[in-house]
């Protein structure tokens, strides 16, 4: 029986994964030039700390982080990173995500497949992330997977603009451990 038969929609979690023309897969180093160019769109440059094409070759390379990329029916559609593969505590950090289609509601399929790989694939018990608190779009995002609160960083972050911004530090647990 498939999953999606078996749990009645309320009792899945808010990240369950629907079915939408979208899958994980990891990032090659041919994708590169994709995610460096979709980092540097005005739209997502100001909310993310663009790395250098090295740096993302050793995300891809690093046993501790994962560099995954999102693939819909055109192609590369996204990616997002994580880091702490291998922390003991089971807590994984997704550091980044970024999508080429915004403002179409694909941030939560998107987000449900990358709960699920680290939930059910990684074998998480929580997933934390930090955000720009003027990132409400991201935010609501979040929130809306099921994400909370877990109060503010000290002004530490360089914004694009030269200032300095807390971070909004967030997290959600594995249903399990709930
Ligand atoms: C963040 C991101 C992944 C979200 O994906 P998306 O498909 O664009 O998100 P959506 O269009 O579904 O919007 C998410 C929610 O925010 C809401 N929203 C959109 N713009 C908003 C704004 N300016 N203020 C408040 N809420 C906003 C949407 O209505 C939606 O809420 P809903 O589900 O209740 O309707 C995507 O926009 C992105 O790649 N942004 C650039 C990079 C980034 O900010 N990454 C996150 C930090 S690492």
């Amino acid at each position: 029986m498939n999953p999606e038969e078996r749990t009645p929609p309320e009792a899945r979690p808010s990240w369950h994964a629907e079915s939408v023309d979208l899958e994980l897969a990891d990032t090659r180093e041919s994708d590169l030039e994709q995610v460096l160019e979709l980092e540097a769109d005005p739209d997502v440059a100001p909310w993310i700390a663009p790395w250098s094409r090295e740096r993302h070759t050793r995300a891809i390379r690093e046993r501790d982080e994962a560099h995954l990329r999102f693939v819909d029916a055109g192609g590369f559609a996204g990616f997002c990173l994580l880091a702490g593969l291998n922390d003991p505590s089971g807590s994984i950090e997704l550091r980044r995500l970024a999508l080429c289609r915004r403002g179409e509601g694909l941030g939560r399929h998107a987000l449900a497949l990358v709960l699920a790989h680290i939930f059910v694939k990684a074998g998480a018990r929580r997933v934390w992330l930090d955000v720009v608190p003027a990132n409400a779009r991201a935010i609501r995002l979040y929130e809306r997977a099921g994400f909370d609160s877990d109060g503010l960083t000290a002004a530490t972050h360089l914004l694009p603009d030269g200032s300095f911004s807390p971070l909004r530090l967030m997290s959600i647990s594995a249903p399990e451990s709930h």
